[in-house]
């Protein structure tokens, strides 16, 4: 009875235990970096503005927009076609490796490999589209 009732005991508390720390493990990684993603975007940059088109179409309020919807830039057919909505997931997955991702995509760009580097950068882009001052002095177009 008495070892029962201590098995009863122990098992409780690795339930206990283990409800406290699952979510832990389950949030994996550490909470992802907008800081660190904003250094990250210099990579970018080359092609990219946050308020203004360039090579690339502005980045300002990119989180839960349609792709190839910038007004003013020159998609590519395969962008403007995709009936893509800029998630943080579906740009994880483009950011990892564009060509593969969309072929036929102007984006001349390989892919950013790290996913640690692509989860801050993404948090930076999600800041920069709930936060419009994120995207820098001007206003978002
Ligand atoms: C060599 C230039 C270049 C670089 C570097 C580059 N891009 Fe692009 N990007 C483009 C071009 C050009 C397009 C338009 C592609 C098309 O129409 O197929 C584009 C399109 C995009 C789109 C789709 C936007 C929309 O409005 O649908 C996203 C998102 C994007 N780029 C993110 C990034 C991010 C984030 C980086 C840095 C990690 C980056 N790009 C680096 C040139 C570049």
């Amino acid at each position: 009875m008495a070892i029962a009732s201590r098995l009863q005991k122990t098992l409780l508390w690795g339930a206990v235990v283990l409800l406290f720390v699952s979510p832990a493990f389950a949030a994996g990684a550490p909470p992802a970096n907008p800081e660190h993603g904003r250094q990250i975007y210099a990579e970018c940059a080359g092609c990219h503005a946050m308020t203004e088109n360039g090579m690339g179409p502005l980045h300002c309020g990119l989180v839960g927009r349609r792709a190839g919807s910038v007004p003013g830039f020159a998609y590519s057919e395969v962008m403007r076609e995709s009936r893509i909505v800029w998630t943080p997931e579906k740009l994880g997955e483009f950011l990892k490796s564009p060509l593969s991702y969309l072929p036929g995509t102007n984006m001349g760009y390989d892919g950013l490999y790290d996913a640690r580097d692509r989860a801050d950068l993404i948090a930076f882009l999600q800041l920069a589209t709930t936060d419009v001052s994120a995207c820098g002095t001007s206003a978002p177009q």
